[in-house]
């Protein structure tokens, strides 16, 4: 099966999102399309290398918002039917709600919407499903009732990235999610994958169930229900 996965900025569900695709990608030909905030947040998470590492060759590209500037022109591709499925996940509220309102301004937006023209099957599985409380886990955190504030910080000194720039918090745009610092600190100052509880938004739940209604779309709750569509 040809496949274009498309993953945007969300935490939620990212790991187990990346795991399928990996294990997908052994047997068919998947082009991944990466919105700009999903660049940062697998990075973030430490999932970004995984990611390239399954990317290269022609339908297998690693498409980005930066090198499709502002027309998205592969998306052209949905709409000409080149892909038998095109998957979006995680997908956050923020391109749901886009999806919804028929907004195409990003590169993942595009693939949805060419999708749609080229009668492409789409499925997505949006973070924001059930009204309610959900566990979610963080990137690397400093936790600053556990930092001893050493005069010599060593999870700074570990961090080849020169994330942790102050002792209060760790700049995430620079995090590759490599762990070194979390295993530095002797005072276990460092978190990585803590999980917390975030509350979903009314509006957020609407939108996630306006996309039921779209035409080609297919909304599903967990990764884990992608393989049956394969
Ligand atoms: C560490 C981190 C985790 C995030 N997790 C989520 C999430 O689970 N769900 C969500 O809707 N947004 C999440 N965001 C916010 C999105 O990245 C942000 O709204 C972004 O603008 C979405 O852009 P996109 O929809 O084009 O990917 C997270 C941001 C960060 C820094």
């Amino acid at each position: 099966m040809r496949i274009g996965w498309a993953i945007t900025g969300a935490g939620h569900f990212l790991k187990e999102s990346v795991e399928l695709l990996t294990e997908l990608a052994k047997n068919h030909e998947i082009t991944v399309f990466l919105s700009q905030s999903s660049e940062e947040v697998l990075k973030m998470y430490g999932l970004y290398e995984r990611v390239t590492e399954i990317t290269g060759g022609y339908y297998k590209e690693l498409a980005t918002d930066n090198d499709q500037k502002f027309s998205y022109p592969i998306s052209g591709r949905f709409s000409l039917g080149k892909y038998d499925l095109l998957i979006v996940s995680p997908a956050t509220s923020n391109s749901v709600a886009k999806i919804v309102n028929g907004i195409s301004d990003t590169l993942v937006t595009n693939c949805v919407s060419q999708a749609g023209k080229g009668g492409v099957q789409t499925l997505i599985i949006p973070v924001d499903m059930e009204l309610g409380d959900v566990h979610t886990v963080l990137p690397s955190k400093l936790e600053l009732g556990s930092c001893a504030d050493c005069k010599e910080c060593e999870a700074a000194k570990k961090c080849l990235e020169g994330a942790i720039i102050s002792k209060t918090e760790i700049n995430l745009l620079k995090c590759v999610g490599c762990g070194k610092c979390k295993d530095s600190c002797p005072y276990g100052a460092i978190s990585e994958g803590k999980i917390v509880t975030i509350h979903m938004r009314e509006l957020d739940i609407e939108n996630s169930h306006k996309l039921v209604l779209m035409e080609g779309i297919y909304v599903l709750k967990h990764p884990d229900e992608i393989k049956k569509h394969i």
